[in-house]
């Protein structure tokens, strides 16, 4: 079926090589607030988005998450950035409380779907949890002006992709059912 706003779903991909062109702020606003207009359980909105572009923030986040990852001893290439180079990120957090990895997900599709509309592309990318397990004890959620009582979810990279878009990966088969 043709049709934008289907063919802007079916062409997402996950990218993990961008380039270096910034991301033009009045994007960024959009992407984040196609987020927001997410649906939530109760309308409850109980989300925090920290949009950062200031690359040595996004330097730091990527070095706590590889310190934590280092800790756990989880394996990554020598030359991996948890953010793929991205220019920008958002850091999506949420309340503890029902529904809120749920709500978190609708507003990650939001976005990736806005930037791609944009002109843009995205990785959701939830190993930023493991910048917890870091050695010093920094204040994450203050750098990242996470609000008492929430916690962060997973992260958003967003950027110019350097190269083709993917292929899709193949879907699997039997995850849907039709009851007519
Ligand atoms: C909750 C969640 C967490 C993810 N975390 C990561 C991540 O940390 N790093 C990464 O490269 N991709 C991550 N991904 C992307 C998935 O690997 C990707 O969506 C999947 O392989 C399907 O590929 P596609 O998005 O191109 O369709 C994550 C996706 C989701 C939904």
């Amino acid at each position: 079926m043709k049709n934008p706003m289907i063919d802007l779903i079916m062409d997402r991909r996950s990218i993990r090589a961008f380039t270096s062109q910034a991301v033009e702020e009045e994007k960024l606003h959009w992407i984040v607030e196609c987020g927001q207009y997410a649906p939530t359980s109760r309308n409850k909105q109980n989300w925090h988005f920290t949009v950062i572009t200031r690359p040595e923030m996004i330097a730091e986040i990527n070095r706590l998450t590889l310190e934590g990852m280092d800790r756990l001893g989880l394996k990554k290439e020598p030359d991996f950035h948890v953010f793929y180079h991205a220019p920008a990120v958002v850091i999506l957090s949420s309340a503890l409380e029902g529904f809120s990895e749920l709500n978190c997900g609708c507003a990650m599709e939001n976005m990736a779907i806005a930037a791609k509309a944009l002109g843009l592309d995205t990785c959701i990318v939830g190993q930023t949890r493991f910048m917890y397990h870091q050695a010093n004890a920094v204040d994450i959620n203050r750098m990242l002006k996470i609000p008492e009582g929430f916690e962060h979810d997973a992260a958003l990279c967003i950027g110019y992709r350097d190269g083709e878009n993917p292929e899709p990966k193949p879907r699997r088969e039997g995850a849907i059912d039709f009851i007519r």
